[in-house]
């Protein structure tokens, strides 16, 4: 199956610290890819490595025949990748409409992008004109990712989407996720709880020490649970 984004043994460091050591991961077309790892393990930098905000010392990240690895930060939401960064990173002093105005802009995506955007996420619909830092935690976490997809892109990152939300909002996240996939979009999604994870995923990377342990399809992770505890600790 040809890949949709592919790291190919890549090293990254903050300073002198050297936190991913030859990571490499294949996210497939179309699948949902999750990244399972400790606290500290590189998944949020193996995520900002993608997107050119961390520097990638060796190695490359290709997105199919192109060299994203080489591009400047602000080139790389522009190849189709949306990002959904730990903890949002709203603009709150905006409004809703605002916000999602900025997605639009990146790729040159007009109203027909954003209705289908709003079509997804209703609730935002009703909330265009209030300041995103007003929204409730979950409302923001639907705005972020309604902004990531105004890119309308063909790769998405999401780095802990689910982190502090009540069962609801999770579910919806995960059917905005599936209903991606159905339209083709690869998934690379970062999660602490394997139990967030197994729904959706069709694929699992356990991340430990800046590196990719071992990739496994979801099927393989149900039927021997052990695996979860080795790389994360906790099942
Ligand atoms: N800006 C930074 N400067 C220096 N060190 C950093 C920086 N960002 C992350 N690190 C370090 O890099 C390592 C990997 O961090 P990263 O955020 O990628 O982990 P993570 O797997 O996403 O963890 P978590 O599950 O807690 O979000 C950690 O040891 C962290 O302290
Ligand atoms: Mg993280």
């Amino acid at each position: 199956m040809e890949a949709a984004l592919t790291l190919d043994s890549i090293d990254c460091s903050y300073g002198e610290v050297q936190v991913l050591h030859g990571l490499s991961l294949e996210l497939r077309r179309g699948e949902v890819h999750c990244l399972l790892g400790r606290n500290g393990a590189g998944k949020t930098t193996a995520l900002k490595a993608i997107m050119g905000l961390v520097p990638v010392r060796a190695g490359r990240i290709m997105k199919r025949e192109l060299r994203i690895s080489r591009l400047e930060a602000y080139e790389v939401p522009k190849t189709g990748i949306g990002y959904v960064p730990q903890g949002r990173r709203l603009f709150t002093d905006l409004t809703v409409a605002e916000n999602l105005e900025i997605g639009l802009m990146t790729r040159g995506k007009g109203r027909d992008t954003l209705e289908r955007v709003l079509g997804l996420f209703p609730v935002l619909r009703e909330r265009l004109r209030q300041r995103s830092g007003t929204l409730s935690g979950g409302e923001q976490q639907m705005l972020a990712m309604a902004r990531a997809l105004c890119l309308e892109p063909d790769v998405l990152l999401l780095d802990e989407p689910t982190e502090g939300l009540m069962p609801s909002m999770i579910a919806r996240i995960r059917e905005v996720v599936a209903a991606l996939r159905e339209r083709g979009v690869s998934t690379l999604l970062v999660e602490q709880r394997v139990e967030a994870v197994l729904p959706v995923a069709d694929r699992v990377s356990f991340i430990e020490n800046g590196r990719n342990r071992q990739t496994v399809e979801v099927e393989h992770l149900r039927s021997d649970p052990q695996m979860v505890h080795r790389y994360v600790g906790v099942g």
